[in-house]
């Protein structure tokens, strides 16, 4: 690529060209956020996503969340900047092994967290994000058994909010379950007027320690309404882009790793670039093809999560 190359410019022309529109996820780069038309959690991007009237939806995030897209407005051309952008959540649940377990408990209802492939979708009665697994849970009568998949931390923390005994896939966020407790607690000695903010995807002890707990357009929320001024944020630190653009007078603390060579970057996330996105818009590639049985599949689930939190 020219390196005198306006990607800002270029983009934003080729929105107009291709009657495109770019759906980011928070934990993208700050550049990509600023360019998106519309940034948020994943239920706010599945809800975007179905109701575009856009040709192209250039997904400015994860392969799950381009997929959820396709299966939810199958006539879009839905562009993803990196096709290697995976999830090791979504990894940690193989559809034919999680197809056995299910037959292993033929009375269970299957909630599965939308961080899944398709293939997991399909067999799963409903789908969850953060910000609705509480509400959905509880949808379903007490007695009602359940398999959460895939993963443990947010079905553990739902487990106990909701006081369900649910049956937990072991499937967890690589970037969710590196905090050190250790060095949170220093920072907090550091810092007592902190609070600390967690995604569920974080680790039952991180929870416990927590000032709130939410998605990632919760966590936002919480900073731009409470009134401490500092926070120590465990998630993905891309969503400091916008707690500090809402709230620029405050101080946002990214929650330290365990061990001082990792970071809390998702390496998935972090694969797209503004480049990538110039590309993708292009050239129209790579882009998410799905056979119809499986997308039908998947998609009555998501139907059923999109209609409860209408
Ligand atoms: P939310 O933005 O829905 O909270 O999800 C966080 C996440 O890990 C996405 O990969
Ligand atoms: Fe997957 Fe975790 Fe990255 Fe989200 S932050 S995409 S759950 S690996």
């Amino acid at each position: 690529l020219d390196p005198e190359l306006d990607l800002f410019a270029e983009i934003e022309k080729l929105k107009r060209e291709k009657n495109a529109v770019i759906l980011a996820h928070y934990y993208q780069e700050a550049d990509i956020q600023d360019i998106a038309d519309y940034i948020g959690d994943s239920l706010g991007l599945a809800q975007e996503a179905q109701k575009t009237n856009a040709d192209m939806i250039v997904f400015a995030g994860v392969h799950f969340m381009a997929e959820t897209a396709k299966i939810l407005n199958p006539s879009k051309k839905v562009v993803i900047p990196d096709f290697k952008a995976g999830c090791s959540l979504s990894d940690s649940c193989p559809p034919a092994l999680f197809q056995k377990f299910k037959e292993q408990h033929p009375d269970h209802v299957v909630v599965s967290y939308i961080n899944c492939s398709a293939g997991i979708k399909a067999l799963s009665d409903v789908i969850v994000t953060s910000s609705n697994a509480r509400i959905i849970v509880e949808s379903f009568p007490k007695e009602q058994k359940i398999i959460f998949a895939p993963d443990k931390n947010l079905g553990a923390y739902i487990n106990k909010v909701t006081g369900r005994n649910m049956l937990l896939w072991n499937g967890a966020c690589m970037v969710h379950e590196i905090f050190s407790l250790e060095k949170i607690t220093k920072l907090k000695h550091q810092h007592p007027n902190a609070k600390l903010i967690a995604h569920p995807e974080c680790e039952e002890p991180l929870l416990r320690m927590a000032d709130y707990i939410g998605s990632t357009t919760g966590l936002l929320k919480f900073t731009k309404e409470d009134t401490a001024t500092e926070y120590i944020v465990a998630t993905e630190t891309g969503i400091l882009h916008q707690m500090e653009k809402a709230s620029p007078h405050k101080k946002f603390i990214p929650a330290p790793p365990d061990n001082s060579c990792a970071c809390n970057d998702c390496p998935h996330m972090k694969r797209n670039t503004l480049e990538k996105v110039y590309l993708c818009m292009k050239y129209g590639m790579p882009d998410i093809i799905m056979d119809e049985q499986l997308r039908l599949a998947a998609k009555k689930p998501i139907d059923r999560m999109l209609e409860i939190s209408a």
